[in-house]
């Protein structure tokens, strides 16, 4: 007879609509038992005998409206099977529920960085009961870099003892596309600002692009890095992270009046620019977690022609970790955004937990 899991859903916005049809169209010996579908705050389908819901129709299908957290954890529980929360969503509430949920033995798969990057208490709070007896599994392997296999590769690397050294990367595909156009090895005028203009027609920003500016994404990655590489991070706004909108723009109301003023300060960051490059060298905007200096930052930096963060392209995505066995840093590089790759590191961290837990 298959082994089988349960599994609940709760999104089905750009990641959720793509992990639905990957799962649905997914070939394995477990079954997986769709229970729960929440496609959003107002719509859900599932039924009080836990019939499998249809994931070819769900587009057209609901029961009514979805469950709060509580009475969720309360039928998941009352199935008496192995079962797997997905989290598509970003929203903290659902993450603060975490704990509670790993605590009545209901694992969770995820790219919602909520819970993970906010009060150090909270990600305690779900560590250590995932460590409790009959408590459920956390896998968030797209919580940074999408699919990228960051923080598996990490996690290994220290749990077979290896000390980390120092993390670096890009790890926000909008402002690797900005600064990868902006800053190249040879000599050029485009402007900032111009840059921005094209990433928000492009779709490659948040709808108000203030939203990738400010850097705070990239410190919620940061500081899911830092936490598992075993630096205390209190919060994201715990460290220094530079915002790349202008200090007079920060109160600026509409995003049309924040894109008509922003060329006005396009001489500062130009600037910054073309001193890098009578050094021989670009501009990206990373994050860094420093062990040796014992500091975890975001904001502008500079790398030689020769550095892999140089020849960058597009909106990838890239990370060195130095550590004592990768003296010479391990790379990681690709595509950190996007539905279908993003739904894809979600299914295959819901794979990794059924294989254990399904029976
Ligand atoms: N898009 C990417 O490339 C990418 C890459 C890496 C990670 N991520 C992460 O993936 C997650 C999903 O991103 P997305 O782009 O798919 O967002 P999205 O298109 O905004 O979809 C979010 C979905 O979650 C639903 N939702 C929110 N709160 C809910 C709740 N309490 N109960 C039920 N449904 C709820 C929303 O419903 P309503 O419409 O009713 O609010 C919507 O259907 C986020 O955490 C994001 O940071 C995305």
């Amino acid at each position: 007879m298959s082994r089988s899991v349960n599994v609940a859903i709760i999104g089905s916005g750009v990641v959720g609509s793509a992990f639905i049809n990957q799962l649905n169209n997914l070939k394995s010996k477990i079954v997986y038992n769709v229970v729960y579908l929440a496609k959003n705050t107002e719509e859900a389908i599932f039924s009080p005998d836990y019939s499998t819901v249809d994931l070819s129709t769900y587009a057209t299908t609901s029961t009514g409206k979805p469950l709060s957290l509580d009475d969720l954890v309360k039928y998941l529980k009352a199935s008496g099977k192995p079962t797997i929360l997905v989290d598509n969503t970003s929203s903290a509430a659902i993450g603060s529920h975490y704990p509670e949920f790993i605590r009545n033995g209901i694992s969770i798969a995820t790219p919602n960085k909520k819970a993970f990057s906010s009060d150090l208490a909270q990600w305690k709070d779900i560590f250590t009961s995932e460590e409790q007896p009959g408590a459920g599994l956390v896998y968030h392997e797209a919580t940074v870099g999408a699919a990228l296999p960051i923080l598996g590769p990490l996690r290994d690397l220290i749990h077979t003892g290896d000390r980390v050294l120092k993390i670096e990367g890009i790890f926000s595909g909008t402002l690797s596309y900005i600064f990868n156009e902006f800053s190249s090895s040879s000599p050029s005028d485009v402007k900032f600002s111009d840059v921005v203009k094209v990433a928000k027609q492009l779709g490659y920003t948040e709808p108000d692009p203030r939203d990738d500016l400010n850097g705070l994404d990239v410190a919620r990655k940061v500081t899911i890095l830092a936490r598992i590489a075993g630096f205390e991070v209190a919060s994201p706004s715990s460290f220094p992270v530079h915002s790349l909108i202008p200090k007079e723009l920060e109160g600026v109301q509409s995003v049309a009046e924040f894109m008509e003023k922003l060329p006005n300060y396009d001489g500062d960051i130009q600037k910054v620019k073309d001193e890098a490059l009578a050094e021989g060298k670009v501009l990206r905007f990373v994050g860094k977690v420093d062990f040796e200096t014992n500091q975890v930052s975001v904001g502008i930096e500079k790398y030689g022609f020769d550095h892999p963060f140089a020849s960058l392209k597009g909106s990838d995505n890239v990370v060195s970790i130095k550590t004592d066995r990768y003296a010479n840093p391990l790379i990681i590089q690709g595509a950190g955004a996007g539905a279908e790759i993003t739904a894809h590191g979600v299914l295959s961290d819901a794979v990794k937990i059924a294989e254990r837990i399904a029976v």
